[in-house]
């Protein structure tokens, strides 16, 4: 028998009319790839048009309108029309900072604007409404012990207005969802760190370009030595995508799916690391006062040059606990199967050596 590939498998629910927020994102431009693979065109709500070839050939419709204009309950036409004639809606968009800035902004767009994107979509007759909201939401643990979807939520203790907006808006899609339960459903995904090559059609577009990274192998990745204690989950980009997708298709009313890839301790992703990209292997351990200090005197820098602190005392914060999560619910239920994190990172050592030589030539 045939198989059917994974990345063109058409969808096994009728999903219907589609339509996306954060489609020009890291996710979300994803997403448009794989469901135009699948032979899907969605909508996607853009606040600013997208320049000519941006979208290099993938097919998406562009419905204009901006999340703070839905934060401020305002009226937006184009959107209205286009619920109308939607049966799924994915909700990517949001303001993404783990550095504990934009908090005002974070509570617009990622509470206020979510509530009244779900309430519209319950009022226009949306069947399928996926939330895409964070591990960040659900908790981390001092031990090295996975969490799944039913940990007590534990992240208050950092003040980071990113985990605090996005938990903060499941609550209130929660209590919309219960309220009226038989109207739109509400399915909840919760991806860990995402990883893999990049598809932005926003950074493709130039509006927010990156300086190309140096080529794997070479000096400035030999410096990378160190290590703390402490770990994170990483998970592939495109896994991401897919389990978004088998939401939408399988996923029940009401449930949240944790969408994680490999658990990994600090130091055993340094030595993962270390053969794929030359970096030098977890040799030197930072204690955790040394990651504040580095955090305290890159503020102190920033604040002097009025440039932006790549490293701040928000960051140093998150460093020490375990960042690991179980994602056997969506295994079971959607049929979630992310991909080894071994490949991931050869695939993303060939895409970065791509550009860094597209750069040269
Ligand atoms: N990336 C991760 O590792 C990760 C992990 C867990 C969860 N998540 C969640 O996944 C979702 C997508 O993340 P991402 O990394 O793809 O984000 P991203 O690359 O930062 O993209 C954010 C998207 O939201 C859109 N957006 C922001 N403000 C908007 C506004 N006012 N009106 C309309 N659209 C607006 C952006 O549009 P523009 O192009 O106009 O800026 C962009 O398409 C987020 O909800 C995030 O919390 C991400």
């Amino acid at each position: 028998m045939a198989s059917v590939d994974a990345k063109t498998r058409p969808p096994n629910v009728d999903l219907g009319a589609l339509l996306l927020t954060g489609a020009t994102g890291e996710i979300g431009s994803h997403l448009v790839l794989r469901l135009n693979a699948a032979g899907i065109a969605p909508a996607a709500l853009l606040r600013r048009p997208l320049p000519p070839g941006a979208w290099r050939g993938a097919q998406a419709t562009e419905v204009p309108g901006d999340l703070e204009q839905l934060a401020g309950s305002k009226p937006l036409p184009a959107l209205e029309r286009t619920l109308g004639r939607t049966r799924t809606l994915v909700h990517l968009a949001a303001r993404v900072n783990l550095r504990g800035r934009g908090a005002a902004e974070m509570q617009r767009i990622n509470v206020r604007a979510a509530t009244e994107l779900f309430r519209r979509a319950q009022a226009a007759g949306v069947r399928r409404f996926v939330h895409v909201s964070t591990t960040g939401a659900v908790g981390c643990n001092d031990r090295p012990v996975p969490l799944t979807e039913a940990a007590p939520y534990n992240l208050t203790r950092f003040r980071n207005p990113y985990f605090e907006t996005k938990r903060a808006a499941e609550e209130r899609l929660q209590a919309l969802w219960r309220e009226s339960p038989s109207s739109t459903d509400l399915i909840i995904v919760n991806p860990s760190i995402n990883i893999g090559p990049q598809a932005s059609f926003r950074r493709r577009a130039g509006t927010r370009r990156r300086r190309p990274p140096p080529h794997p192998g070479r000096w400035p990745y030999r410096l990378v030595c160190f290590w703390f204690t402490g770990g994170i989950n990483l998970v592939d980009v495109r896994d991401v995508a897919e389990g978004i997708l088998l939401a939408a298709e399988h996923g029940t009313a009401g449930q949240r799916y944790i969408l994680a890839g490999e658990n990994l301790t600090i130091r055993q992703l340094m030595a993962r690391l270390q053969p794929v990209f030359g970096t030098a292997g977890p040799r030197v351990r930072l204690p955790h006062w040394t990651l504040r200090a580095a955090g305290s005197l890159a503020e102190a820098v920033a604040s002097r040059t009025g440039r932006r602190a790549v490293w701040n005392r928000s960051l140093a914060a998150l460093c020490g606990p375990y960042w690991f999560y179980d994602s056997a619910r969506a295994r079971e239920a959607l049929g979630y199967a992310p991909r080894p994190f071994g490949d991931t990172l050869a695939e993303l050592r060939a895409w970065i050596s791509e550009r860094a030589r597209a750069t040269v030539a």
